[in-house]
């Protein structure tokens, strides 16, 4: 696993940006932005915000095989840019999850930036309390004890055929990657739902 683990500079970092994004808005959003700047995460974030390199991002849209048709779910969405890119680059509707309500407010101006607003929903919420079954693309960037923690509800609410992606981290034994691929020091790991994870899901 080359890619680096999410980590607390990056965090405040991309806070330093957040506060430099909503000094370039217009004053309506703006204002939007900084309502949502006062509000707290209901629960600690279980993985800091990094956001995934955007050439990272179109690997996992890639190996995803992200299309028209298809609806993709970022589970852990950050400032939404892998929802918003599937939705204007791939024509794919998408729905973005994130327990951070600063990072729903940034992911809802970059929608309508991108003018996909009416393709793409971002909903504050915990990954663990999502129902994603509608899904036939998952893509995650957590880390590995959440991955595994999550493969049970993958196996359960996916449907067979539907694809998971995920950045830098993989699944366990459990579950080895259909496809492994590098990019610029960062890993991409692809997986799709198979009878056989909807029969461990059973067990
Ligand atoms: C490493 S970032 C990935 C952001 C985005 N998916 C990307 O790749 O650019 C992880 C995100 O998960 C969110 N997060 C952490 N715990 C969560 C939880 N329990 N439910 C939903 N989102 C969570 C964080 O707020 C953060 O935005």
């Amino acid at each position: 696993m080359t890619a680096p683990a999410p980590d607390r500079a990056a965090f405040v970092l991309t806070r330093r940006r957040a506060a430099a994004l909503a000094l370039l808005l217009p004053c309506g959003l703006a204002r939007a932005q900084n309502s949502a700047d006062d509000q707290q995460p209901a629960k600690p974030l279980d993985v800091p915000y990094v956001p995934t390199p955007m050439a990272v991002v179109n690997k996992m849209l890639d190996l995803g095989r992200v299309r028209g048709g298809d609806l993709l779910y970022d589970l852990g969405c950050g400032d939404g840019r892998i929802v918003v890119t599937a939705a204007k680059e791939r024509g794919a509707r998408g729905v973005g999850i994130d327990i951070d309500p600063r990072r729903i407010a940034e992911a809802q101006v970059r929608a309508r930036d991108a003018g996909v607003e009416d393709r793409v929903d971002f909903r504050v919420g915990d990954l663990f309390e999502t129902d994603f079954s509608q899904a036939t693309v998952v893509t995650l960037y957590l880390l590995p004890r959440i991955n595994q923690q999550l493969r049970p509800q993958l196996w359960r609410q996916l449907r067979l055929g539907t694809r998971v992606v995920s950045h830098a981290f993989d699944m366990g034994d459990d579950w080895p990657p259909e496809q492994v691929e590098n990019l610029r020091g960062s890993t991409v790991y692809a997986w799709t739902i198979r009878q056989a994870q909807k029969n461990a899901a059973r067990s």
